[in-house]
């Protein structure tokens, strides 16, 4: 049996820092779940496609190689957005969660960040964490983050995308953002990443 930790949370909130760190440090495989969601996005986009032909995107989810996701390539703005639209699809949903289960159950640990890991991708994992942190606060990370990389941004552009992606990924119909019963709150406004990767990391303890 894999031990699976399973990281949610809003974009920009440091569940991918944290899941990467803590993956390293237990020596686990490491699955970013919006990627799944982004590959299927960059393939209708590629294609040309409508981003609501259901057909095509189930086909899309199917047939995409997971060991091959790339966040850089992933990792631009209008690809999230698109992301976050495939995301309201029943059908894709239950193609790419299929995938990310099977990817979950294999070696000794693995850890998934994503939107709904917690409550319906891996609800019986044995340590949970909902990780956020105020959209000011994840606008300005993100805004670093781009210029960091060479980029332009503009940080209220940032804030009013993370705002409306939030909005729409915690009210879709099937599968919305929210944290599990029993996931552990960690709030990383006034938080550095050490001392977040410390208290998972006392929970993660505890659990093993
Ligand atoms: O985390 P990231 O920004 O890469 O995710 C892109 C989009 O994919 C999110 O806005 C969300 O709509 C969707 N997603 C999801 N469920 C997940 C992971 C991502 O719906 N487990």
């Amino acid at each position: 049996m894999s031990f699976t930790i399973a990281i949610d949370g809003p974009a920009a909130s440091g569940k991918g820092t944290l899941a990467r760190r803590l993956a390293a440090h237990y020596g686990f495989r490491h699955l970013d779940t919006g990627l799944t969601y982004r590959a299927v996005a960059k393939a209708m986009l590629d294609a040309g496609l409508p981003l609501d032909d259901e057909a095509a995107a189930v086909e899309a989810a199917r047939s995409f190689d997971i060991s091959e996701m790339r966040r850089d390539v992933l990792a631009e703005h209008g690809i999230g957005e698109a992301a976050s639209r495939i995301a309201v699809m029943p059908v894709v949903r239950r193609v790419l969660v299929e995938r990310q289960r099977e990817f979950s159950r294999t070696g000794a640990g693995t850890v998934l960040d994503g939107r709904d890991i917690g409550t319906v991708v891996c609800p019986d994992a044995p340590v949970k964490l909902f990780v956020t942190a105020s959209p000011e606060v994840r606008a300005r990370r993100r805004y670093h983050e781009i210029l960091g990389n060479g980029g332009k941004a503009e940080e209220q552009a940032i804030l009013a995308d993370i705002i409306r992606r939030d909005d729409r990924d915690a009210n879709r119909a099937d599968s919305p953002m929210r944290p599990a019963r029993d996931a552990h709150l960690l709030d990383t406004t006034e938080m550095t990443i050490e001392a977040a990767f410390r208290a998972a990391k006392t929970i993660v303890d505890a659990a093993l």
